[in-house]
């Protein structure tokens, strides 16, 4: 029985679902990064902070109305200090209206530093965005091994033991469901200790082909492939990334029977579904924040600096974001069309993450760079080409999405990118989305936006051109057509389809 109607028939049905699923056995999510971070003031008080990231918002639905466990990596003193003063037992989530209870892996900070700013950063995540220039980079060396096996093995050691003690004394297996790049051998660990439990794992970023996984050492990418399916679904955001899971499977595990019809691998005689879960936004989430005293006034605010053609970014500072060549293209576009100058401006809300890795740091100097060289080139008096906000303030970048006529969302490869799906849902210009074609949203967006190649600057500087200059008609149509797919596909059919699987394995 749902217990709040929830104002939206299909959050209801879905809350409903997972009252079947979590009806007797446990559900036990996994992530990184998790729902709450604790900080404790000066006082010595202890407040508890929504934690920042995707995986928190999207499962925002499930937050409020389930029960259920969320293990996540303690981030800072607040929550090693809350862990300590708990004693084993499992955290009240303090954010109102929040029902689950949190569970924080805490270990020693130099295991962490190799498990996060030496393997999963620098390693995995340049892997999967094929962000590597091979002829130089990476270089495997010592610290990398090293960081494997003294950062990433013992870190997802570490979550495994705590899924095996939440699941102790429990009459039935639980579901576990893990989340991201972080956690890829947690399936391995929790399926030798409790053999009986549904295992999901949900992979946010690309899978790149078989040939790439090469430029790292067999006996990490086969323990990766290996763990991987020791569960009993792992998904994707999209298709291609689903087909190069099963393509890498085939060629490294050769004991593995792959089905690329049916998307499943058997293993150890177990099978392994392979299946596609788009990740989405809550659209109605999106337009509270949008309507908010605090955003209208950002926006408010940020529409001093609009001019006939606004075009905008929104994204972590970040190399596979590809914020330079979207600078470029820029450039070009002033270079080319001199009628523009002080009739278009670009507003880039840049995000500083993962500053302590030495290849953020670079890459965020060469961003500034590239805007300090546009704004002298062609700044006038009146008139400053880019404007850029480098901070993590979700609420103004999303009433800075209240305002483009283009929004530029062209990463070099991207898991999904929801910036992508959130621009028309809080866009009042009925703007143009200049895309990349290879970030996961594409699959579900290409009907209404101007699509790019990633690396051609001069058509993604058509694309903006083209974008600044269609008819009203033109513009109405797509616009139409990427809000009716993010209103229909959002993050409850995205939590719909995966739950729906889940029950369907019993
Ligand atoms: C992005 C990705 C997620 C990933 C997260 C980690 O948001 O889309 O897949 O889990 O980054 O970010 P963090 O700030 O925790 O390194």
């Amino acid at each position: 029985m749902v217990e709040a109607d929830l104002g939206d028939p299909r959050k209801n049905e879905l809350v409903q679902l997972c009252e079947k699923l979590v009806q007797d056995r446990r559900l036990i999510i996994l992530s990184n990064r998790g729902p709450v971070e604790h900080q404790l003031a000066a006082n010595g008080q202890m407040h508890g902070r929504r934690g920042t990231g995707g995986v928190v918002t999207a499962l925002n639905t499930l937050t409020n109305n389930i029960d259920f466990t969320w293990i996540a990596s303690a981030m800072g003193e607040g929550d090693r200090a809350i862990t300590e003063a708990s004693e084993g037992a499992n955290i009240k989530s303090p954010i109102p209206g929040q029902r689950l209870s949190l569970r924080y892996v805490v270990t020693p900070r130099r295991v962490y530093h190799k498990f996060y700013n030496v393997f999963c950063n620098p390693l995995l995540w340049f892997l999967q965005h094929y962000m590597w220039s091979s002829p130089y980079t990476p270089n495997v060396d010592g610290a990398v091994h090293d960081a494997w096996e003294n950062g990433y093995v013992p870190v997802n050691k570490a979550f495994a033991d705590s899924v095996i003690a939440e699941a102790e004394g429990s009459e039935t297996a639980p579901y576990v469901v893990i989340h991201d790049y972080h956690l890829y051998l947690v399936p391995m660990y929790v399926r030798q200790a409790v053999p009986n439990a549904t295992i999901c794992h949900f992979v946010h970023i690309p899978w790149p082909a078989p040939a790439y996984w090469l430029l790292l050492p067999a006996y990490i990418r086969n323990s990766i492939c290996r763990a991987l399916c020791q569960s009993d679904i792992v998904g994707f955001q999209c298709l291609r990334d689903a087909r190069a899971f099963l393509q890498t499977c085939e060629e490294f595990l050769p004991d593995a029977v792959v089905d690329h019809q049916e998307k499943t691998i058997e293993l150890d005689g177990r099978k392994v579904n392979v299946r596609v879960y788009p990740l989405s936004i809550d659209p109605s989430e999106l337009r509270r924040i949008a309507d908010s005293p605090r955003s209208l006034d950002y926006e408010k605010r940020l529409e001093l600096l609009c001019l006939e053609n606004t075009i905008v970014r929104v994204d972590r500072l970040e190399p596979s974001k590809n914020v330079v060549r979207g600078f470029r293209a820029y450039d070009l576009l002033l270079e080319r069309h001199p009628e523009l100058h002080e009739k278009v401006t670009f507003l880039a809300f840049l995000a500083p993450s993962r500053t302590r890795v030495r290849q953020y740091q670079r890459y965020a100097e060469e961003v500034e760079q590239h805007v300090q060289n546009v704004n002298n080139t062609y700044g006038t008096e009146n008139w400053t080409p880019i404007h850029t906000f480098y901070e993590n303030n979700y609420t103004q970048a999303i009433a800075g999405l209240r305002l483009y006529d283009v929004l530029l969302v062209n990463p070099v490869i991207d898991g999904m990118n929801l910036v992508a799906k959130e621009g028309p849902v809080v866009n009042t210009k009925e703007g143009m989305i200049v895309l990349s074609e290879s970030v996961g949203a594409h699959d579900q967006l290409q009907g209404g936006v101007l699509s790019v190649s990633p690396t051609d600057i001069e058509g993604t500087m058509q694309a903006m051109h083209s974008a600044i200059a269609m008819s009203t008609d033109e513009r109405s149509r797509r616009f139409s057509d990427l809000t009716d797919v993010v209103e229909k596909e959002d993050v409850t059919y995205w939590l719909k389809l995966q739950i729906e699987d889940m029950l369907n394995l019993n």
